[in-house]
This record gives C-alpha cells, structure tokens and sequence, in this order.
C-alpha cells in the first residue's frame, strides 16, 4: 500500500479535546442561490456539525438572515422547522448592517452582485470572516479594500467558485499540473441561462447588467486557476433587445475574449459565451460546454450531458429537466434510506466552514496567525487571488458600458505603462485609466 497509514500512536494527527466548538453564521439575500446551496448546507449540518482531527467537533448554526422583505425567511422558518438552528431575521436595505453587528462568526453575502462589496465590507469592519458568491466585486478597487482589510484584521475574505470543485474540473487541472496536458493554446466555454433568469427571477435588478459578469465568471476563474499565467488583452461584445431595448445598457447575451501570457513568452486566447436569454423549455437548466487544446491534447466537456437523459409525460422539460447535472446539487435517496442534497455546490460550503474552523480552533491560539497564513494561501478561494478574474469581470463591464454609449468595440489591456488596467476605444489616441496599479 503506497498511503501512509499511521502504524502508531505517535504518527496520528493530534485530536483536539472533546468540547464541542461552535460557529454562527449569518446569510445575506435569501434568493435562489440560498435556496440551492445554502439551505442544504445548513440543514445537512444542523445537529451534526462538520468533525476533524485538528479542531474535534464544531457545531454550525444558521444564526441570522438579511433580505430586503424577508418574505422568503419567513417562509422558510415556517418550512424548515426542527431542520435548522432557529435564526433572527433582518429585513430592508440596512438588514445587512443590523445582521454584522449581531451574534454571528462568519457571513455569507448572496445578494446581487453589484450589492457583494457593500455587504462584505461591513461584514469584515466588524469583525466576521465573510464568503462571498461569484462574481465577487466589480471592480479592482474594491477588491483591494476587501483584502486590505481582511488581512488587517486578521479574518478570512473567501469566494465561492464551486465549479473549481466540480469533479471533472479537478480531473483537468490535475492533468495539467502532471504534466499529462501540455501548454494550453486556446479554448472556449459556454453557460445559457434560461429566460426566466433575465424575465423573473433577476427582473428586479436586471437593468444595465449583463449575463457575462454573472456566470462568464465561473469559467474565468476555472481558466485562472487552472492555467495561471497573466492576463493581458480582454475584449468583449453582445447582443440586446429581448431583456430590454436593443440601444439600452441590458445585455441578452455576451462575447468574451481574454488573452493570456505565459512565462515561455506564448500566448491562449478564450472565448466565452453567455446568455439568459435561452427558451425555457431547453432540456437542461443551463446549458454548459467547454473545450480546451493543448500542445498535446484536445479536452472536451459537458456538465449538461453527462449521460442521464429523462423523460416524464407532462414534466420534462419545464417542471423537471430532461438532462441534468446531479453533481453539482442533487436530492437523493441514499442506499441505506437518508435523504440528502449534495454535490460540489454544497461542498464548496462546507470547506470554507472547515477553513474558519481550522483558523479559531484548530491548534493553539499563538498558532493562529501560522493558520492565517496558510489558509489565505490558498488561491482557490481567497479574495486576493481574485485579481485577474476581476481585472476581467471590471474589462468586461466598462467595454459593454461604452458600447451602450456608442463606442463599441473597446480594448482592455493589462499592465499597460499607462496603468494596470486600461481601455483604448477604437478612434481615441489616449487609453481610459480603469486602475492604475499594477493587476
Ligand atoms: N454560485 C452560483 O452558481 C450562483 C448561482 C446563482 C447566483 N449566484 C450569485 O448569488 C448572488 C445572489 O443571486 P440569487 O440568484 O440568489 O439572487 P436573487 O435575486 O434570487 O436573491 C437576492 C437576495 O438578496 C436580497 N437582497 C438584495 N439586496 C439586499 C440588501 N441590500 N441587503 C440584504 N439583502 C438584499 C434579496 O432580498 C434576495 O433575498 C449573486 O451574486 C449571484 O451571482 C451564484
């Protein structure tokens, strides 16, 4: 056996003492995305806890909410009852506020994205380590105040990129990091949101907003993380009136190109489509490709397809999908007679809550800040390995923004003499400074 299984008591990792150790966790925005992840997360740990060796057993209890009117909370207290720790509920626009300076460890922020700094900063001014969903700010500039202050305050600033947990993303970034794949050349992604995204579930906020920032994003951060090197031209275009008028600053879909260097002086090129525009009757909730080329290989894949199709005369495909991704969030019955919801979606949870576990209980207290170093290391998540995604995600936004305004086609470059992230619109001999340090 090639593991290295302890053979005596000396080897095992040191297992903490038995008192129980405790995190309180706040929600912000109650919508669809706590309804697919959150939720399961905290019911799957309600009463069990999450256990390591490091920090024994550590109880987590949904302890507040925030929402604008907090119809859904109430909703669901009344429906989850006894499957969840009883929690306060704060509603309006100051809810997130009241919620910070309540009794909570930790804050997870799920409101829309343009509202994420807003939430996240108050979060960490007071003190509470903050998880925040992708896109994580829209702007460099926040993002630089988000990490300056985590990391002066010593607390954890993480964002959630489950698609990096998805089973078949960690077997390519695997192939690559062993060398099996070879120098990646280009590549495409593709996720189609279904209209009701745009019609219904987001027509409360969907004015001047693109689906580019909202889910471009997840393969942004796969091709960051996965392939490294530095980012250098962003370029990007889309089409407009089905979700608003065809000159307004309402994007029904978008086409992203970012270009990356590598240390060996080539080049790849990605090209990213996206949309919430697709009917709703599409097989599948979403729809998600990508194809990546290497030196030495091709790899193709489809979290759509990957081999269950379904059919149920009346349902599919609008009350239930013909094709479904049952690893990112699934309901199940477990062979030996549990329900349960889980996948990488709700995986993605549970590390960060081992992480802040790990942090505050996991050794010594004069052994924190070794902790904290460790845990901000890891580029998966933390918010200061975000930069080259929100280099692009903030490209993005400022090149759709000048279209609406007349001048389509713009350039973003990166690392300019002129600045860290710069525009050049077509006709103009001067680029727009977006960030002037360096990305
Ligand atoms: N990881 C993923 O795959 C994934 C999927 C969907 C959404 N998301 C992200 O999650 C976030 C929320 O998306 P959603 O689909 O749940 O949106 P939603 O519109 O369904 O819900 C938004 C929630 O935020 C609340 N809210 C809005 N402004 C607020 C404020 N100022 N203070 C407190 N609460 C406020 C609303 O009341 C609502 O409960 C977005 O950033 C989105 O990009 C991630």
């Amino acid at each position: 056996m090639s593991e290295s299984t302890p053979t005596k008591a000396s080897d095992r990792p040191a297992v903490a003492s038995s008192a129980v150790r405790q995190l309180r966790a706040g929600m912000v925005g109650m919508g669809m995305i706590f309804d697919e992840t959150y939720r399961p997360f905290f019911e799957g740990v309600f009463g069990r806890g999450i256990h390591d060796p490091a920090f024994g057993v550590c109880t987590i209890d949904l302890a507040a909410v925030a929402s604008r009117t907090g119809r859904r909370a109430e909703a669901y207290r009344q429906s989850a009852a006894g499957r969840v720790a009883p929690f306060v509920s704060y509603t309006g626009d100051n809810s997130g506020a009241e919620l910070v300076a309540g009794d909570v460890d930790f804050v997870c922020v799920a409101t829309p994205d343009d509202r994420h700094f807003d939430s996240a900063m108050a979060a960490l001014k007071a003190g509470r380590h903050v998880l925040i969903e992708k896109p994580s700010v829209l702007s460099l500039g926040q993002l630089d105040t988000i990490t300056e202050t985590a990391r002066s305050k010593r607390l954890l600033a993480k964002i959630v990129y489950h698609k990096l947990l998805d089973p078949d993303h960690k077997k390519l970034r695997t192939l690559v990091v062993d060398g099996v794949l070879r120098h990646v050349n280009h590549g495409y992604c593709t996720l189609l949101e279904p209209k009701m995204i745009s019609g219904q579930q987001f027509a409360e906020w969907i004015t001047g907003r693109n689906p580019g920032t909202y889910v471009a994003v997840h393969y942004i951060k796969l091709i960051d993380f996965t392939f490294g090197g530095r980012l250098k031209y962003v370029t990007c275009t889309g089409q407009r009136g089905l979700v608003g008028p065809a000159d307004g600053p309402t994007w029904d879909s978008t086409q992203l190109r970012m270009v990356y260097a590598y240390d060996d002086g080539r080049e790849a090129a990605f090209d990213i489509h996206t949309s919430w525009v697709t009917p709703d009757n599409f097989p599948g909730y979403v729809e998600q490709e990508v194809q990546f080329r290497f030196d030495n290989g091709v790899w193709n894949g489809h979290s759509r397809k990957r081999g269950v199709e379904l059919t149920v005369e009346g349902e599919t495909p609008l009350v239930r999908k013909i094709s479904m991704n049952n690893h990112y969030n699934g309901e199940f019955v477990e062979p030996w007679g549990a329900r349960s919801q889980r996948g990488y979606g709700v995986e993605v949870l549970e590390r960060f809550a081992r992480e802040v576990a790990e942090l505050e209980f996991g050794g010594p207290a004069e052994e924190r800040s070794q902790r904290y170093d460790r845990l901000v290391a890891l580029d998966y998540n933390d918010v200061a390995a975000d930069r080259q995604v929100v280099a692009t995600v903030e490209a993005m936004e400022a090149i759709l923004a000048a279209h609406a305004a007349g001048e389509p086609g713009a350039m973003a470059e990166i690392n300019h003499d002129a600045g860290g992230l710069v525009l050049w619109k077509p006709g103009r001999a001067e680029p727009d400074v977006l960030y002037r340090p360096r990305v």
